[in-house]
């Protein structure tokens, strides 16, 4: 039997100088229901981190937001001092409570947020900070020229952004370089193919959130049930197999807080669609 490890879906150099092997991981569900507060199963949760670099997965994206701070603070117990694993983290949404979300884009904020990731992961400087959403009720410049300070004071190494537009992309990169992109993304769901594009031509890396779901594909008898079938694969396998098909720059980030789902998500990197069976679910 073929050994389950992330390395086998390659590799990418994120902002030219951090390797990592595309098929990451999200840390936003070793939360509780609604992304709020401890997971039901903390043990559990903690098992799931501690196998991520036993199984070459050396990336991992969670959010000051995620919990707030749980996701944070797990990912600093089980993991700490990091050898070797990319820890990407997110700033600029508040959360009210379970299931809510809203943004603040204040400088002053995002300052903030940076401030508490760092003491909460344990670093001196985090590695990628993704501006969570643009503030539309602040300057888009302001956003991105803080993001810019930070980087020169050496809080962070390298910037992305998520939820943006290519208009928006290229706004923030007259003010500073942006290493990746997260968006929504997936077999169903294919609103984000021009960022895609622009990401590929530029090299940036595309973080495709929620990229198990298939949509109408996962019902019974469609062309997605009969290519897992002929593989042997569930459904969620296939749909990480076809983003990683679909674009050298493409970096899934499939989450869960459970090892079994854990485990199944990272076999994927080394399932090969054919030809024929990617166009199928390129056409829909
Ligand atoms: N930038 C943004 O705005 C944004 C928004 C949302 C998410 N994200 C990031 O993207 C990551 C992934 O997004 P996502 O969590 O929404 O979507 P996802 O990873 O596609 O799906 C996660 C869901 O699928 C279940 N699951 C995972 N593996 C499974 C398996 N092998 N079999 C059956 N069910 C499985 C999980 O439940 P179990 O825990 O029970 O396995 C969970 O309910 C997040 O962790 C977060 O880091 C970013």
């Amino acid at each position: 039997m073929t050994q389950v490890n992330a390395k086998a879906s390659g590799s990418f150099e994120l902002g030219g100088d951090i390797s990592i092997h595309r098929l990451g991981f999200g840390a936003m569900r070793i939360t509780g229901a609604g992304v709020w507060g401890p997971p039901k199963d903390r043990a559990e949760a903690l098992r799931v981190l501690r196998r991520l670099p036993e199984l070459g997965v050396n990336f991992i994206d969670t959010a000051d937001s995620y919990g707030p701070a749980v996701s944070e603070e797990l990912i600093r117990e089980a993991l700490h001092p990091y050898d070797g694993l990319l820890i990407a983290t997110k700033g600029g949404l508040v959360r009210p409570g379970p299931d809510h979300w809203t943004m603040n884009g204040r400088p002053d904020y995002l300052r903030q947020c940076v401030h508490a990731s760092l003491k909460r992961l344990g670093v001196e400087r985090i590695d990628l900070w993704q501006l969570h959403r643009i503030d539309p009720g602040v300057p888009q410049r302001e956003q991105f020229e803080v993001m810019r300070e930070m980087q020169r004071e050496g809080l962070i190494r390298h910037a992305g952004l998520s939820e943006v537009s290519v208009e928006e992309i290229e706004a923030a990169r007259k003010v500073l370089p942006i290493v990746s992109v997260q968006n929504r993304y997936n077999l169903a769901d294919r609103d984000s193919e021009d960022v895609l594009d622009y990401c590929e031509a530029h090299g940036i890396g595309f973080i495709p959130w929620y990229p198990l779901a298939a949509g109408e594909l996962a019902r019974p008898g469609s062309k997605l049930d009969a290519i897992a079938r002929r593989h042997g694969a569930d459904h969620g396998q296939v749909a990480l197999a076809w983003l990683l098909r679909r674009s050298p720059v493409m970096l899934p980030i499939p989450g869960t807080g459970r090892l079994a789902h854990l485990e199944s998500n990272v076999a994927a990197a080394a399932l090969t669609l054919s030809d024929e069976e990617f166009e199928q679910l390129e056409r829909r």
